[in-house]
């Protein structure tokens, strides 16, 4: 039996290069190798206010960006959060056996919380045990996601254990697939920052849906860093991280992108970055708009009912271990 593989996306704001290098590009890549479930976690969305109708479309909009990326309904299952109730249903249970200590250390919870506790919902709280519940349904081996939801991943490996002691062997303990390059894109206006969809700067990120111009104009306002010379170089974050695009975009190896730019500035390089991402985004771009709100329908029902059929029995074995049912 192939290996399974977990991961989504919230359908909440606009989806940036940061999502696609760090997460998309490897769904897709790893569709050879393995049988791959990638939800869209609309129930996650909402542990922030949203507005309905703008939710709403943004679903059904972000199966549009998986399928243009190249995630294959034929190879994959695609499908909505909400449709698949057991998520909801095994976040109980297993909000039952975490512990308030470990959900407190989760740092998101404290940016994205403003630290302020008092005020923050409890389901921004909790999230992290329905993202465990996503995971751990389809009996995961391996979560392809980037280096922000590495401590959420190690809280779901922490749940399916204590899980698997107290009542037995139950869940597949799944293992975080994070990419050596792009785990981490940062923002183009703070290198100290990481790309964010909630980001109020949207000169920072550079959005799947942006026009040419657009990205021109954002990678040409980008911020460098003093020094000269086009290099992977940690100390020198702004353009180590425009680097890493251009790398992610072109395909080349890092020895190649170096060679590529010896000697050259880094107005000249800027320039070839900005040709390079808009050539990247073209063809996703364009198959985006492809997808009629009927055959996404058919395509999302088909994946609700392949995920429901998988997370049933999973559920089912949970239940009957806690002596629920
Ligand atoms: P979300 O919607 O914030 O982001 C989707 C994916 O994009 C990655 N990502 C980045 N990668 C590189 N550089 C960046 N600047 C960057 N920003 C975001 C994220 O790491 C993620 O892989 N909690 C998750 C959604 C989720 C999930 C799950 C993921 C819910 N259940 C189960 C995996 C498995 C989230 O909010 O991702």
């Amino acid at each position: 039996m192939s290996k399974r593989i977990f991961s989504g996306a919230q359908p909440t704001g606009q989806l940036h290069i940061g999502n696609y290098l760090g997460a998309l590009k490897n769904w897709v890549a790893l569709q050879d190798a393995y049988e791959c479930f990638y939800c869209i976690v609309n129930l996650h969305a909402i542990t922030l206010p949203q507005e309905p109708a703008t939710l709403k479309k943004a679903t059904l909009d972000l199966a549009r960006i998986y399928l243009a990326a190249g995630v294959d309904p034929e190879r994959s299952t695609i499908f909505i959060q909400s449709d698949v109730p057991q998520h909801a249903e095994l976040a109980w249970v297993l909000s039952c056996i975490a512990r308030m200590g470990e959900l407190e250390r989760m740092t998101q919870f404290k940016d994205k919380g403003k630290g302020n506790a008092e005020r923050a919902g409890v389901g921004l709280f909790t999230y992290p045990i329905l993202m465990a519940s996503d995971i751990l349904l389809y009996q995961t081996d391996l979560v392809p996601v980037g280096q922000d939801q590495k401590q959420h991943l190690e809280l779901s490996r922490d749940l399916a254990e204590r899980f698997n002691r107290d009542y037995g062997e139950t869940f597949k303990v799944p293992e975080p697939y994070i990419p050596k390059a792009g785990a981490s894109i940062k923002s183009l206006q703070d290198a100290e920052k990481k790309m964010s969809k909630s980001d109020e700067n949207p000169a920072g990120s550079i959005f799947l849906l942006d026009d040419a111009d657009t990205i021109t104009k954002k990678i040409k306002r980008a911020v460098t860093d003093s020094g000269v010379g086009v290099e992977f170089d940690e100390t020198r974050p702004a353009i180590n991280n425009l680097l890493i695009i251009y790398q992610l975009v072109t395909d080349k190896t890092a020895d190649e992108c170096v060679a590529h730019f010896e000697g050259k500035m880094y107005g000249q390089f800027k320039t070839e970055l900005a040709e390079a991402v808009v050539e990247f985004l073209r063809p996703f771009q364009e198959r985006v708009k492809q997808y009629d709100d009927t055959t996404l329908r058919e395509i999302l029902d088909r994946g609700a009912e392949r995920a429901r059929s998988e997370a049933s029995r999973t559920l089912k074995d949970v239940y009957s271990r806690t002596g629920i049912n």
